[in-house]
């Protein structure tokens, strides 16, 4: 799921707002695989959530009562966070965090670790845990093998959009977290957690302007994929509410 180099925290920052009120939140699921597979429960956790962006995935956990921080190096994104979210908040980039060491019981990366260095973010995570913490990556993803019209909509965004990452893409795969994670000594879980997204119309194309190799279009291109998308959608479901099969890939490291 690389998504290229251009830095990110720029291009998320053009695309702050629509990424808070159209990206997909997780489900439940994944936090109860998250707290089986780390061993860390959540409530009273001390969590530091890197690449933290408007506070999705800081909400989850503060919601199900962990004490987050939430670190992020996009400005903006933060303060779409700050605005909506109680925590404690820190402009810093994930692969150098200003920590002591042993200080966290959860280093959380929710469909950002991909944009982060893979051997130095997890060796910061790692000396920032205390021991008999765990490192966490997840990412929200489309289950297009389970939908004609969302394998067709991924084709379609494929051709149209050159930075295009996701399942249209020959050899298209998660992050290789898992992976960094024993490369670093964790003992590694990994686990998918299914779930159905109902969504309107129009949230869905907003959704679609907060991803990466969207937000890089000029905004004549991105007007005009959007509204092409907006008419092909309408044909497959005529009442603007979307039913879209998803999946969340998990993978924990608990330190030794
Ligand atoms: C796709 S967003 C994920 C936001 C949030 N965790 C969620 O679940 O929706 C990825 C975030 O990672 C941040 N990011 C990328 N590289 C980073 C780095 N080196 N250090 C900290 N944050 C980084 C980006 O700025 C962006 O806000």
């Amino acid at each position: 799921m690389t998504e290229g180099v251009e830095e990110s925290h720029l291009v998320f920052d053009r695309v702050a707002e629509e990424y808070d009120a159209a990206r997909p939140h997780y489900p439940e699921g994944l936090y109860v695989a998250l707290q089986d597979l780390s061993g860390v429960r959540l409530a009273g956790a001390r969590v530091v959530d890197v690449g933290a962006g408007t506070g999705i995935s800081t909400r989850g956990m503060l919601d199900r009562g962990a004490r987050v921080l939430a670190v992020d190096r996009a400005a903006r994104m933060l303060s779409v966070l700050r605005a909506r979210t109680s925590c404690g908040v820190l402009l810093s980039d994930g692969n150098e965090l200003p920590f002591r060491d042993g200080v966290a019981d959860l280093v959380t990366y929710a469909q950002s670790w991909h944009w982060l260095d893979p051997t130095l973010s997890v060796a910061e995570a790692v000396r920032v845990l205390r021991r008999g913490g765990a490192v966490a990556g997840w990412w929200n993803t489309v289950d297009a093998g389970r939908a004609d019209w969302l394998a067709a909509y991924h084709v379609r965004l494929a051709e149209s959009c050159d930075g295009y990452v996701g399942p249209a893409l020959p050899g298209w795969s998660m992050p290789p977290i898992a992976e960094a994670m024993g490369d670093a000594g964790l003992d590694v879980a990994e686990t998918w957690v299914g779930w159905t997204r109902t969504v309107l119309l129009d949230d869905f194309l907003t959704d679609l302007r907060s991803h990466s190799y969207v937000a890089r279009l000029d905004t004549g291109e991105a007007g005009e994929l959007v509204a092409r998308e907006r008419a092909e959608l309408a044909k497959v479901f005529a009442d603007g509410r979307l039913t879209v099969p998803m999946r969340v890939y998990l993978a924990t490291g608990r330190t030794r």
